[in-house]
């Protein structure tokens, strides 16, 4: 056995004093801590030293290489068809995969598309399209590819091969307090998504209470390192910084989105939800370099979309038919005085939605599907007292007064003069 190059704690030390960090130290760093020849502490280490200290341009796109370079690599050039994805960093009430992945299909541009599961206030694509009776997330290679070539489309988990020195470390990060670093951030999403051989890929990069980056400063740091990371790995990559201070549609937890996403895929649901959805089917097919096809706002009222979404969910087990599953309690919240709903916090409604079971408090944990929350009324519009703002859902009728501890804090109701400022949903563009 050759010796180790390099010590580990030389290299944590430079990181703390500020240094550079070099091509081969970066690659030997990741790679010793997936061969087990750096300690979990170390790798701890390193991470807050880079979460305290930064890293540059250049050390960020070599450490996402680095976790690219410790698993495998998807190819879908056998398609025949341009690529594209999408990832979003998370919000409240974002369901956006859920119709937009065979709205793109039906417009001609294929979507591999590599979801996660909640964790925390912010849901997970896979949680939700688990409320499908029989619909199963994790395929082989082998079933992605052929799903990807009978319908277009594909959301499904990813491989435990894709890119595992990121799912390591990531789970480091949250048990240290080093989630919060936009290189890692970046290197994080960047590698499974440039490991994933997507063509192009356009970022839904939220802004907000309800979202990891909280100011339009951050968010465009962190839009503009991923798009250039992309971008270097022959990715066309692009970023659209969105609202996340006000949640999205008018329903947080799994099978509810579900519902909203098919009330989409139908030529209805909310005007937010369709608007960002047609935005980003736009960009990912202008990514791919296939805007001339149909428009995204055809396919969605033509029922073209609607289609690849049953074969698509048939595809792998699911009954795009069968009823989605419901909690076995609900509770109201009525408004207690006429006015305007002048603030809506996404925040807090993800955070009530997350105690009334939507989502999970550790990895292990199972989620309650029928579990969320509608809103009836949304942020600026009018109420009379009496008129029902809110219907809880849980099967466990205990969980109610602590989601309605949290919800109380996200809303309130005013005089029109009182509507709080919102941010505008498509806030900016990164290329
Ligand atoms: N999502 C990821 O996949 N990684 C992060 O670091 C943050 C969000």
């Amino acid at each position: 056995m050759s010796p180790e190059p390099y010590a580990a704690v030389d290299i944590i030390a430079a990181k703390r004093d500020r240094h550079e960090l070099t091509d081969p130290q970066i690659d030997w760093f990741v790679d010793a801590y997936v061969r087990n020849v750096i300690a979990e502490e170390q790798m701890s280490a390193m991470a807050m030293a880079i979460l305290l200290n930064g890293m540059n341009r250049r050390e960020i796109v070599r450490w996402t290489k680095a976790y690219i370079d410790s698993g495998e690599t998807m190819d879908w050039s056998a398609l025949g068809r341009p690529t594209a994805d999408k990832h979003s960093t998370g919000g409240v009430g974002d369901k956006i995969t859920l119709p937009l992945a065979p709205l793109v299909a039906a417009c001609g541009v294929s979507v591999p598309q590599l979801s996660g599961r909640g964790l925390g206030h912010t849901g997970g694509t896979l949680d939700k399209l688990e409320s499908i009776p029989g619909w199963r997330a994790n395929l082989s290679n082998t079933e992605m590819f052929e799903v990807l070539q009978k319908t277009g489309a594909v959301i499904c988990a990813a491989s435990q091969t894709l890119a595992p020195a990121d799912r390591r470390i990531y789970a480091l990060r949250d048990v240290t307090a080093t989630v919060e670093s936009i290189p890692l951030i970046s290197a994080s999403i960047m590698s499974k998504k440039i490991a994933e051989g997507t063509g192009a890929l356009v970022l839904d990069v939220k802004v907000g209470s309800g979202a990891f980056m909280k100011t339009v400063e951050q968010a465009r740091e962190l839009a503009t390192t991923m798009v250039g990371i992309g971008n270097d790995a022959g990715v066309t990559t692009r970023a659209l910084l969105t609202a996340m201070d006000v949640p999205l549609g008018r329903t947080a937890g799994n099978a509810l989105e579900v519902q909203e996403s098919i009330d989409v895929l139908s030529g209805g649901g909310p005007a937010d939800v369709v608007e960002l959805t047609i935005t980003l089917a736009r960009e990912m097919l202008e990514a791919a370099g296939a805007s001339n096809t149909k428009d995204p706002a055809v396919a969605l009222q033509d029922g073209s979309a609607m289609d690849i979404w049953r074969a698509m969910i048939s595809a792998q087990g699911g009954d795009p038919a069968a009823a989605l599953p419901t909690a076995r309690e609900t509770h109201e919240v009525l408004a207690t005085s006429d006015g305007y709903l002048t603030r809506l916090d996404a925040l807090a409604v993800g955070m009530a939605s997350w105690r009334l079971g939507a989502g999970r408090a550790r990895k292990e944990d199972a989620v309650q599907f029928g579990a969320g929350i509608q809103w009836h009324v949304g942020h600026g519009e009018s109420v009379v007292a009496g008129q029902k703002l809110f219907t809880l859902h849980t099967d466990e009728s205990t969980r109610f007064a602590s989601a309605l501890e949290v919800l109380t804090t996200g809303y309130e109701i005013g005089s029109e003069s009182e509507i709080s400022q919102r941010l505008p949903l498509i806030i900016d563009r990164v290329l």
